[in-house]
């Protein structure tokens, strides 16, 4: 029997896995799997990502140094890019980029040539569970049809679930581990498999009905947020017109023990999933005609902040009498959010863009991101992160604080700039009053 004998490989952990994809999602997943005693085959289509992983190069900085060099080091863990080697495995799971296209529509290429690598290393008694954030629908219609392709059949000879990851890159009160995991498997015998599968490495494993209802977990918990991060930024544009501070409106309502989530405004919202996954929400709304008016009006709105936090940064410089035509100014923080290295879909970025269609000279401060992005690298006055000495900040016409890294020195910065615009609420202590603060 297929099922039973694969379900004592895991619970033995003599079960054999492999990842496809080694990215924020797929390598965190295989030290857990590589710590509970798991054997981990890493596979990715990247050479220079298998070439620096191999050489025992971490490339999240998040994820501790030497956990890779650990996890190799101990014999449970090898990457590859030949394909052929998957077909050892018994589990594979899928952790492949879920991007949007051109027309910000959903790119399922990678899962699907993904799903097709696996299909050619289905052999009998395998588990094949995807990962990847997707529309409802996705592991039946685009999976299934491509590892049946390879003669062999759901249920008797492979088993496929969905289990969506909810890795927070940077958050440090919760790990994969101590994360609950959803599952939901095709039939019966894949959730089965599926929830004894991350019952080895995850605290608390829920099983629902079926991958839709997984997938679509997926797609509400972070619709859920992109969806509150508008509401809180409308409302700051309400506030600010009537003059109230929205930062202490929010601490004020989050008193409320009960039926109140907080949430805090700020320059727009950036990273791999909360910009992007209500796309998918609102694909697959469209694909069964349902207008989802709600969803679409919350990215407007997020995409809107940049231009409030520019027409608010040209007005601190005009009430100076200073020109926004060749203004210096000096954005602190370009990652998405605080203290990650990452400028995917980060604010800043359109914000630099706005800023040099003003005719402002932009520059930037961030200890996380060394090198400008290259689609500023046209007008940034400096490619590269500026040092924040007393002279840096001393010589800009004003300082933008975009993301609110815990590494700079907020007092230091405060004391010496000529003008501060937050976008984060982080001088707001230090500066309140000040006449050379406004918020954002
Ligand atoms: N980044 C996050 O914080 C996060 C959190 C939860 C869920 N997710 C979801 O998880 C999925 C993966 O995201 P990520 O952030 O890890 O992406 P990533 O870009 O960091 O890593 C993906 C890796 O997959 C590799 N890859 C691409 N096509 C492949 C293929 N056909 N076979 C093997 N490898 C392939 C890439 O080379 C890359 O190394 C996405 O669906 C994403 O939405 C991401």
């Amino acid at each position: 029997m297929p099922f039973s004998s694969l379900q004592k490989r895991i619970d033995s952990r003599e079960a054999r896995i492999a990842i496809l994809g080694l990215g924020t999602v797929g390598l965190p997943l295989a030290r857990v799997f590589c710590d509970a005693g798991f054997r981990v085959l890493g596979f990715d289509t990247d050479p220079e990502r298998v070439a620096q992983l191999a050489r025992g190069i971490n490339p999240l900085t998040y994820l501790n140094h030497g956990v890779l060099e650990t996890m190799l080091a101990g014999d449970r863990f090898s990457v590859t890019r030949d394909a052929e080697r998957l077909s050892r495995a018994d589990v594979l799971i899928l952790c492949v980029p879920t991007p949007l296209d051109d027309d910000s529509q959903p790119d399922l290429s990678h899962v699907e040539a993904a799903a097709e690598t696996v299909a050619r290393a289905l052999r009998g008694e395998q588990l094949v569970v995807l990962e990847s954030t997707t529309w409802p629908g996705t592991c039946r219609r685009r999976v299934l049809p491509r590892l049946e392709a390879s003669g062999l059949q759901l249920g008797r000879d492979f088993f496929l679930a969905y289990s969506p990851e909810r890795e927070d890159p940077g958050r440090e009160d919760f790990t994969t581990s101590d994360t609950p995991r959803l599952v939901g498997g095709l039939d019966e015998a894949s959730t089965e498999l599926a929830r004894s599968l991350y019952s080895t490495v995850i605290d608390e494993v829920l099983a629902v009905s079926s991958c839709e209802v997984a997938e679509a977990a997926k797609l509400f918990e972070n619709t859920f947020r992109a969806v509150n991060i508008a509401l809180v930024n409308e409302l700051k544009l309400v506030l600010d017109k009537l003059g109230v501070d929205v930062w202490e409106v929010c601490e004020a309502a989050a008193s409320k023990p009960f039926g109140f989530m907080p949430f805090t405004p700020g320059p727009g919202m950036g990273g791999h999933c909360i910009p992007v996954d209500p796309y998918y929400l609102a694909w697959s709304a469209r694909e069964v005609g349902v207008d989802t008016r709600f969803v679409e009006a919350a990215g407007e709105v997020n995409r809107r902040m940049a231009e409030f936090v520019v027409e608010r940064t040209l007005a601190a410089l005009a009430e100076e009498g200073i020109a926004a035509a060749g203004a210096r100014v000096l954005v602190l923080g370009l990652a998405y959010k605080r203290d990650v290295d990452s400028l995917c879909e980060a604010p800043a970025i359109r914000i630099l863009e706005l800023l040099h269609e003003a005719g402002v000279l932009p520059a930037y401060s961030d200890p996380w991101v060394a090198e400008g992005p290259a689609a500023c690298a046209a007008y940034l006055d400096q490619p590269n992160s500026l040092e924040l000495t007393l002279e840096t900040v001393a010589s800009f016409d004003l300082v933008l604080l975009v993301t609110d890294h815990s590494a700079f020195d907020y007092a230091h910065i405060a004391r010496h700039a000529r003008l501060v615009v937050d976008t984060r609420n982080a001088f707001a202590k230090l500066l309140t009053g000040d006449p050379r603060y406004s918020k954002a």
